[in-house]
């Protein structure tokens, strides 16, 4: 989608659809003002009517404006006035493009961001709403043979920003915001995917796909199960064990920054489906384990934001990928394995399978002497009971590393919570039989999988975010969420 930052007044301005914000108990915002003039007063006597209210995201649709150069416009209620920041702002836009993706619209003008800039910040009004535009017109890649949700006819999206600095601001903000949602959509695609597609060959193929189209600027490569077995990756090969699908190990390189800096690491767990193993899972929503590689889809997203955004920053990338399936061939409850580190590990539960090939994963990492290490994963869903869906889960070995990625969450709106993993709690781990245990009892069950992790990250700046509870939506708007890409994108943003 083109997107713009412009200088407007919907009193002049031809648009297919002005986008019009209203606060609450009908306060009119100037924009609503001028509308109004326009339309001798219909917006007033709409409000006298009960028909506005203003509330937060209510909108209604005005079509066929014969004396405004807008051929409709869209009413949206901002909330208290006083309230009224990048939050509303976000939620405000985005009920408002629903309705316009629904018209005929193939270019919109929004009028909501020329009062929000002076309460918050060009920039980051700029990048909300390319993010948010970028977002109401995803559609999801479903198979179905008919009725398939028609694209948007949306194509172009202009915010009217009233000055001239601020339009610059806001520009750098669309161009960031669009680079985030590039990738995000990317993340979405390959979480939504069932397992029999998205498989980590799948995967493998995508990364490749990807260093096509970006020539020169991302190098690829892809390991076999006997080259992961060369690597002697005992924990991550006693994972795909009792599959009969292959798994992959995907390393990507990206060299933006300068050619002496050292990468930052990102690490995603790529379990295209986990039924748990021989500690199979209940069968009840079983299907949503496929979303179990969106770790994985998220390192290939923010990739695909750093192509896109030409990011002064050196990357590198590194993807276990397997299913976990049981079998007669699968691991078994008290196997011992060993990990790539040399540590030794008891397979006490096979479902906690995913920190047994990011151990391997983060091991590899080492050999790119990354300045930090961030591992993404649907970990736990102790996690998803501790934050529920708002937050991912924080864990780091590094305060500032930790601080810059709570700080990162909070800016683009997409968060991750700091969570203790102090030593104590990984004396759960203990075994009698190897250097430790993949399960550490129900207590603190997610800050026990980040200790596990703890232990091959040694003497690296490491952080493990968990995002069982956010790369996912349960219910009517199940699917991917591409998070945490906005989180990510932004902590490369802003770590030159
Ligand atoms: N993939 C799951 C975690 C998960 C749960 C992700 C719910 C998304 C939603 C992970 O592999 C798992 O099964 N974890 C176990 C660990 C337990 C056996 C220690 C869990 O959370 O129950
Ligand atoms: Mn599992
Ligand atoms: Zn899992």
């Amino acid at each position: 989608m083109e997107l713009l930052a412009v200088s407007a007044s919907v009193a002049r301005q031809r648009t297919d659809c002005a986008i019009i914000g209203i606060y609450e108990k009908g306060t009119l915002s100037a924009a609503a003002k001028e509308l109004d003039k326009k339309l001798n007063g219909q917006l007033t006597r709409l409000v006298k009517q009960g028909d506005v209210r203003g509330k937060l995201g209510e909108s209604l649709l005005l079509p066929e404006l014969s004396s405004a150069p807008c051929a409709r416009a869209v009413l949206v209620g901002l909330g208290a006035q006083d309230k009224f920041g990048r939050k509303q702002y976000r939620k405000a836009l985005s009920a408002a493009l629903s309705i316009v993706n629904k018209t005929g619209s193939l270019q919109a003008t929004s009028y909501l961001s020329q009062e929000t800039v002076a309460a918050t910040n060009a920039y980051y009004i700029g990048r909300t709403s390319a993010e948010v535009a970028g977002n109401s017109t995803y559609r999801v890649n479903d198979l179905k043979s008919a009725k398939k949700a028609p694209p948007s006819k949306l194509k172009k999206l202009s915010i009217a920003i009233l000055g001239g600095p601020e339009r610059s601001q806001a520009e750098q903000g669309l161009k960031h915001g669009n680079g985030i949602v590039t990738g995000m959509s990317l993340t979405r695609d390959l979480g939504n995917l069932p397992s029999n597609i998205c498989t980590p060959t799948y995967l493998a193929k995508t990364a490749q796909q990807m260093a096509r189209d970006h020539r020169g600027q991302l190098k690829v490569r892809v390991f076999d199960q006997s080259e992961i077995r060369r690597l002697k990756m005992g924990s991550f090969l006693s994972v795909t064990a009792g599959s009969a699908e292959p798994p992959r190990l995907i390393v990507l390189e990206y060299h933006g920054g300068k050619a002496k800096d050292n990468p930052i690491a990102l690490v995603g767990k790529g379990i295209t489906f986990d039924t748990g193993g021989i500690s199979i899972k209940p069968s009840s929503a079983m299907d949503e384990m496929k979303y179990d590689m969106c770790g994985a889809a998220t390192v290939l997203g923010v990739f695909k934001s750093a192509l896109t955004l030409k990011l002064p920053v050196n990357l590198v990338g590194v993807i276990p990928t397997c299913e976990n399936m049981p079998s007669g061939t699968a691991t078994k409850p008290g196997d011992v394995v060993k990990s790539m580190s040399g540590q030794t590990i008891e397979i006490l539960n096979t479902d906690a399978e995913g920190r047994l090939i990011l151990c391997d994963a983060l091991t590899y990492s080492r050999r790119f002497e990354p300045k930090a290490v961030i591992d993404i994963a649907t970990l736990t869903g102790a996690c998803v009971v501790a934050l529920g869906n708002q937050y991912s889960g924080l864990f780091s070995n590094d305060d500032e590393l930790s601080v810059s990625l709570s700080q990162a969450g909070k800016r683009s709106e997409d968060g991750a919570w700091p969570m203790p993993s102090d030593d104590e709690y990984a004396e759960q781990l203990k075994s009698n039989f190897a250097d430790m245990a993949n399960i550490g009892g129900r207590e603190g069950g997610a800050i026990t999988a980040a200790c596990f992790l703890a232990k091959f990250t040694k003497d690296m700046k490491w952080a493990h975010l968990d995002i069982a509870g956010t790369a996912w939506l349960s219910g009517s708007q199940k699917g991917g969420t591409g998070r945490p890409v906005p989180l990510l994108v932004d902590y490369l943003l802003n770590n030159k």
